[in-house]
């Protein structure tokens, strides 16, 4: 049994030198796994005899720490240098050049929507959103526009479900919205930005979807005063000092009276050119105030309170800040012709 003892202890080292984990875990096993030699040699003890058990029990017991530590060691060294291999394969070279990466700014629609959210905030009013599937309900019907009235043609849209549930078409809904929504009809100051649908061919200046920002007041006394000073106030801010709206008289349902607004030609100061069509005016949206009928439909006395409203397209406004001549510039996403236009901004 001795012999068999010491015969292991000379092997350890030899047995123990690989130069891989998985074969020293082999041999792990082999050693003192269930049936490793060693522990078969410690099943063995209670067979030798009393007087020999315990110097052959000690010698044992030095052969497993001779184990455990030369397998330990080795296996410390095995792990290092699996660690120094993959650091060694991975190594970063940091003498190559860096690779250039330019952090893309804000698309010029959504630097428009932000400036005139931040124009109409330092006004009081508060920024507020609506859904895009939106019920005829809201899009039409309590804006004063029933079904088969005449003035819904220019304004067809995606229809999702029947007659009843469609893509909106303007954001004027969420007027709506809002109004009913304002049960104890403290005064109302909003914008509402976000994008609308309609049927319509995709060319220079139209889009089957595009985005509109909407604005309502609705206190007591408001007057078509107001809405022009908002609107004045709106055209300085982004086109400058001098530049001011006009009205002119037109149809919207939802409205009574009803305007367009104009704004005096940023390019040519009112001269005529080519941005202008040669009239001095560029066409921003559309205005009024907000007809008796849909303070009603949300739930307002028409004798008490009056409002203006108004929208206009961000597109047609971001084209005419970065002079772009084309609409699709804009949603086409060609990061030449975006990074283009956009540098006029710095
Ligand atoms: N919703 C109209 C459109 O899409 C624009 C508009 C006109 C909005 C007059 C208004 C308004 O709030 O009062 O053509």
């Amino acid at each position: 049994m001795k012999e068999k003892v010491n015969e292991i202890k000379s092997r350890i080292k030899i047995d123990l030198n690989v130069d891989d984990l998985n074969i020293l875990n082999d041999i792990k096993t082999k050693y003192i796994g269930k049936k490793g030699i060693i522990t078969e040699l410690s099943s063995m003890l209670k067979e030798v005899p009393s007087e020999e058990r315990k110097s052959f029990g000690m010698m044992l017991n030095e052969v497993k720490i001779l184990f455990n530590d030369t397998y330990e060691s080795k296996k410390q060294e095995l792990e290092e240098a699996l660690i120094n291999k993959k650091l060694e394969s991975e190594k970063v070279d940091v003498t190559l050049p860096e690779t250039d990466i330019t952090i893309a700014p804000a698309h010029m629609v959504e630097r428009v929507i932000e400036d005139l959210e931040e124009f109409f905030i330092s006004m009081g009013y508060q920024v507020v959103e609506g859904p895009e599937v939106e019920k005829d309900l809201y899009n039409f019907e309590l804006l004063n526009l029933p079904k088969g009235h005449p003035a819904r043609d220019a304004q067809d849209t995606f229809y999702i479900k029947n007659d009843e549930i469609l893509l909106r078409s303007q954001t004027s809904p969420v007027q709506v919205r809002t109004m009913l929504a304002n049960q104890d009809k403290t005064p109302i100051r909003i914008i509402c930005p976000g994008k609308t649908y309609r049927r319509d061919y995709d060319d220079a200046s139209h889009g089957h979807q595009f985005t509109q920002i909407e604005g309502l007041v609705v206190d007591k006394d408001i007057s078509l005063a107001h809405l022009k000073g908002t609107l004045d106030a709106m055209a300085r801010h982004m086109f400058g000092p001098n530049c001011v709206t006009r009205f002119r008289p037109s149809f919207y349902p939802f409205t009574e009276p009803s305007v367009e607004y104009d704004m005096s030609c940023f390019n040519c100061g009112g001269k005529g050119c080519n941005v202008c069509k040669n009239t001095g005016w560029v066409t921003i949206g559309g205005a009024g105030i907000v007809h008796p009928n849909v303070l009603k439909n949300c739930g307002y006395d028409n004798e008490v309170y009056t409002g203006f409203a108004f929208g206009f397209g961000v597109e047609r406004m971001t084209m005419l800040k970065y002079g772009i001549n084309d609409l699709r510039v804009l949603y086409t996403n060609d990061l030449r012709s975006l990074d283009a236009f956009r540098r006029k901004d710095v």
